[in-house]
């Protein structure tokens, strides 16, 4: 429902995020449970959370650090490897906490060393999840050196996901924060059972952003930015569209100043902090703050098979700042947007 200068909307998830662990976990989770009703909790924890016993540990020492009276509820994944056992898959069902696997194509990105050196690999696997229809989370780049880093998902689809989608037809996938014109059309031309997560980063950024008077690290993430035209575009419209297949997933994924501010910086952006009033702005942008609610609070629950969430939140349109910094255990994390002034606030 929007009034000249609110906006209302059912609590929003996110369907892809990191929260990490220990300290910097405390420091960041109250963000996403503040405005989120749910989060898909990605797994790329050293180890890997790669069983169901993992995940519930995991899941226990997220929920212990939630803000008192926070009522938002984790969901976890299994992070699948060379070696995961179709028992895994349905031991991790039966425990009712996980209700996804992830796919990292092994050395794909930050914590992905134990991921997938070949598709062939987890057969058995995504057959038992088509059979108990439980969604593959993919990060959808291939990982071969001689391939360009902004070609790589593209390529990626054409190599692998191609492949998968043939011979598992039944098989519910969400291909996470696509980056580029292709996987928005291979998602559209694919069946019902194959959805996308957009990021607010890959909606409202550019590489221009990333590289252009001088190099950005705090632009830096993986899938990397792509070109304004046609990649960005191509995200817009269709997080915009109304297509039920196109839904939230912010990949807020936080590392510290300096290791992102550094030589070898980690890919990765923080935007738990403000994440629905980025997509807000990317979606003003479009004249299309009546899609916000499907692509925000709808579309994702409906794909995992979970009810929408009850209660409301309120968006107000007022100018802010961003700060510069956040706390992150015992150092900082630069978040997006950094010193730059938003449209939008949350009304808390
Ligand atoms: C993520 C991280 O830091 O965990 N980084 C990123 O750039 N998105 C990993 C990932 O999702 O690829
Ligand atoms: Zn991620």
């Amino acid at each position: 429902m929007q009034h000249n200068d609110t906006l209302q909307i059912i609590r929003p998830d996110d369907w892809h995020l990191h929260v990490r662990s220990g300290e910097a976990l405390k420091s960041v989770i109250g963000m996403t449970a503040t405005q989120m009703g749910r989060a898909i909790i990605m797994p790329n924890l050293m180890p890997p959370v790669s069983n169901a016993a993992q995940a519930k540990q995991y899941y226990q020492e997220i929920v212990n650090a939630l803000p008192a009276e926070s009522s938002f509820t984790p969901l976890m994944v299994l992070y699948l490897t060379d070696n995961t056992m179709t028992e895994q898959i349905q031991a991790a069902v039966d425990g009712g906490l996980v209700v996804a696997a992830k796919l990292y194509p092994a050395g794909a990105t930050i914590n992905s060393d134990s991921g997938v050196t070949d598709i062939a690999n987890i057969y058995p696997a995504l057959e038992k999840m088509q059979q108990l229809g439980m969604p593959l989370l993919i990060h959808g780049e291939v990982t071969d050196v001689a391939i360009d880093i902004f070609d790589r998902e593209a390529v990626f689809i054409e190599r692998i996901l191609t492949q998968v989608v043939k011979d598992f037809p039944e098989l519910k996938i969400v291909f996470e924060h696509i980056t580029t014109k292709d996987a928005v059309d291979f998602v559209l031309s694919a069946s019902e059972n194959i959805a996308a997560t957009i990021t607010p980063h890959h909606l409202l950024a550019n590489r221009n952003d990333m590289l252009v008077g001088g190099i950005k690290p705090h632009y830096f993430c993986l899938p990397i930015l792509k070109r304004e035209n046609p990649h960005q575009q191509a995200l817009l419209s269709a997080a915009t569209s109304g297509n039920a297949k196109f839904f939230l997933g912010t990949d807020s994924a936080p590392h510290a100043k300096n290791d992102k501010e550094s030589s070898c910086g980690c890919a990765g952006i923080l935007s738990a902090h403000c994440a629905i009033e980025l997509y807000a702005s990317a979606f003003e942008s479009q004249n299309a703050l009546d899609k916000l609610e499907g692509f925000a609070s709808i579309f994702g629950a409906d794909f995992y098979g979970l009810p929408h969430n009850k209660e409301t939140i309120t968006l107000k349109k007022q100018d802010w700042i961003v700060p510069d910094s956040y706390p992150f255990a015992n150092t900082t994390v630069v978040p997006f947007m950094a010193g730059k002034t938003l449209g939008w606030k949350l009304v808390p």
